[in-house]
């Protein structure tokens, strides 16, 4: 994954790379590191650890520069440590990257057959050591163009050069990289986000893209090295806080304000006079639609499994459901009469992307559900559907989560309607008990206290199970993805009906057993199910909606959820499961907010 950020000023650089690097920890916090030229050399100062590390280290050494690269890591060759950390420098060049180079060990062989010595275990050594090289004989401009087709793989770099001081390079292939435009200063990074504090003009580079960035003016080539303009776009006025208020961490910040990003959402999409959902921009008349297929990773795919039962529940047509890192792979029979929906977060998630742009080159229609407007994958679909949930900071999504299965619940209704799969009367009603979500979602979070005691029981554990049959069965999914990624305890989630052919065999005395149950009409079903568990000792948390009623004496714990369509389960029976991991987490005193080895945004594949 990986953050960059590059800086050409008339000023000292250091303090905003720090601070833009803040922003951009979302990609990476395993190792940080930044480069200035300073006195004119090149002075690199790196660490393993957060940017607050970094930060002390320039606190007691300062590093002035007016020009500068910065770097935030997540390890994908080398252990995170200081010699593997970014950026990346000879005595003349040095590199900060986000992506993977494909062919790194075999340009390594060659470069150490011929004399080279490498320091790091990372691929974008070969990258420093190649322009090093190239440098002897070529212009900055003309180094960078011939060792960017010497690489294979994806990338986003921030280069500068001890012998060019005026200017930053930027290139890209794969990994997004923005540019950004103020008075006497101009910047290079991951996402406009992490510019956003320091102007709000900015420009996108294209796949093979290369800028030359000084302080007073950028200049953009294609990859046939001919000069280009580029829009610049004047980024939205986004007012919704990024601070903890007075929440422990984002996390539960960002569980606590579902009732509202829901809300929102439901105000962007629900016209109030009409009770009428409205979408105006698909790229393909939903009459006219003969199948669906939706993609994403983790979290977002789940969303998805969830949007499938819903639309094959509301309409006539074949849907289809991928997760984006197979997809891109698959020998995939393209129709032209589908709609191909994308659904990611942070918009930049390199398997989704991947999977978007080929979707893009065989020309059929696409849609993107996301909740960064200005993303990559929002700019390279047909149509653009936001979630409207505001930043999600906490690697573990939550907020974004039910916003996706929001759009795509409000979707599945409209495709309906239009195709007259379902009457205005059900249509109508749907709308009025959507609505009534945000205080649904408000009365559930009541039930912290209760969650706050079994997460005490559990969080000892060796592992757990999440079961639940229906729509319920990708909640399941979520709910021990959740756990996993938060607390590091294992979890699996599986279909309820499944459990006997084989999963049953992990079942020992004590084991926890989430059972997502519902009064749906798999309620019966999943009850027995329960049961079996129960026969072989498992510690039962029930999650159900049966107002109050006992299921059974065995149960550990029961939470009772308020009742509602039953469409809108998946909405809520999330949000207990949230909890849970939040709490258990809590427990295992684990990093909530940047659990380890992971990152927000997965820009390699
Ligand atoms: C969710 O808790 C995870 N951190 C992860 O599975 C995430 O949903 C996935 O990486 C996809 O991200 P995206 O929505 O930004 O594409």
């Amino acid at each position: 994954m990986c953050g960059i950020i590059g800086i050409a000023s008339n000023k000292s650089v250091s303090i905003n790379i720090i601070n833009a690097l803040k922003k951009l920890e979302y990609r990476g916090y395993d190792s940080a590191g930044l480069a200035t030229i300073t006195k004119g050399e090149i002075n690199e100062k790196k660490c393993p650890g957060r940017v607050e590390k970094l930060e002390k280290i320039l606190f007691q050494n300062p590093s002035e520069g007016k020009l500068g690269i910065g770097h935030v890591r997540w390890a994908t060759h080398g252990v995170p440590n200081k010699v593997n950390a970014h950026p990346h420098s000879s005595e003349i060049v040095s590199v900060v990257h986000n992506g993977i180079i494909e062919n790194s060990d075999e340009l390594k062989k060659k470069l150490e057959i011929s004399g080279q010595i490498f320091k790091s275990q990372t691929d974008t050594e070969v990258i420093t050591i190649l322009l090093t090289e190239k440098l002897k004989k070529l212009d900055p401009l003309n180094a960078v163009f011939e060792t960017l087709d010497m690489l294979k793989g994806s990338f986003a770099l921030g280069i500068i050069f001890k012998n060019f001081q005026d200017f930053v390079i930027g290139a890209r292939r794969g990994s997004p990289l923005a540019v950004g435009y103020s008075n006497n200063e101009n910047y290079l990074g991951s996402d406009s986000y992490a510019l956003k504090s320091m102007t709000n003009k900015i420009s996108y580079l294209d796949d093979g893209d290369v800028c030359l960035l000084s302080k007073d003016q950028i200049k953009f080539y294609n990859s046939k090295k001919e000069k280009i303009n580029k829009e610049i776009f004047t980024l939205s006025d986004d007012k919704s806080s990024v601070s903890k208020g007075n929440y422990k961490n984002f996390m539960i910040k960002e569980i606590f304000e579902q009732p509202i990003s829901i809300k929102t959402c439901l105000k962007e999409y629900i016209d109030k006079i009409r009770e009428e959902i409205n979408f105006y921009n698909l790229p393909i008349n939903p009459k006219d639609i003969e199948k669906i297929v939706l993609i994403g990773c983790g979290t977002a795919y789940h969303s998805c499994l969830v949007a499938k039962y819903w639309l094959e529940e509301l309409t006539s047509l074949t849907i289809e459901t991928d997760i984006a890192s197979e997809f891109r792979y698959r020998k995939v029979r393209f129709d032209k009469k589908a709609l191909y929906i994308f659904v990611s977060q942070s918009g930049e998630t390199a398997d989704t992307y991947a999977a978007l742009d080929i979707c893009k080159k065989q020309n059929v229609k696409t849609c993107s559900i996301i909740n960064v407007v200005e993303s990559s994958i929002a700019r390279h679909s047909d149509c653009v559907l936001p979630i409207h949930a505001g930043p999600e900071i906490g690697v573990a999504s939550t907020k974004a989560f039910l916003g996706q299965m929001l759009v795509l619940y409000l979707l599945s209704l409209k495709i309906s309607e239009s195709r007259k799969d379902i009457d205005q009367i059900q249509y109508k009603r749907k709308i009025i008990d959507l609505k009534k979500l945000p205080s649904l979602i408000t009365e559930t979070l009541k039930e912290e206290e209760k969650i706050q005691l079994i997460a005490k029981d559990i969080y000892t554990s060796k592992g757990s199970m999440f079961l639940g049959r229906g729509s319920s069965f990708p909640i399941a999914l979520e709910g021990a993805l959740k756990l996993k990624e938060l607390s590091y305890l294992h979890a699996e989630g599986y279909p309820a009906g499944e459990m006997k052919h084989g999963p049953l065999a992990l079942i020992e005395d004590g084991l926890p057993v989430v059972v997502i149950a519902p009064k749906d009409k798999y309620f019966e079903k999943t009850i027995s199910n329960m049961q079996e568990v129960i026969a072989r000792g498992g510690k039962i948390l029930l999650i159900t909606n049966s107002v109050g009623q006992v299921i059974s004496e065995n149960v550990r714990f029961q939470i009772d959820l308020p009742e509602s369509d039953l469409s809108l389960t998946p909405f809520l029976f999330s949000v207990p499961l949230q909890l849970l991991s939040y709490h258990v987490a809590l427990f295992k005193k684990c990093d909530i907010d940047k659990p380890r080895n992971l990152a927000k945004s997965v820009t390699v594949e």
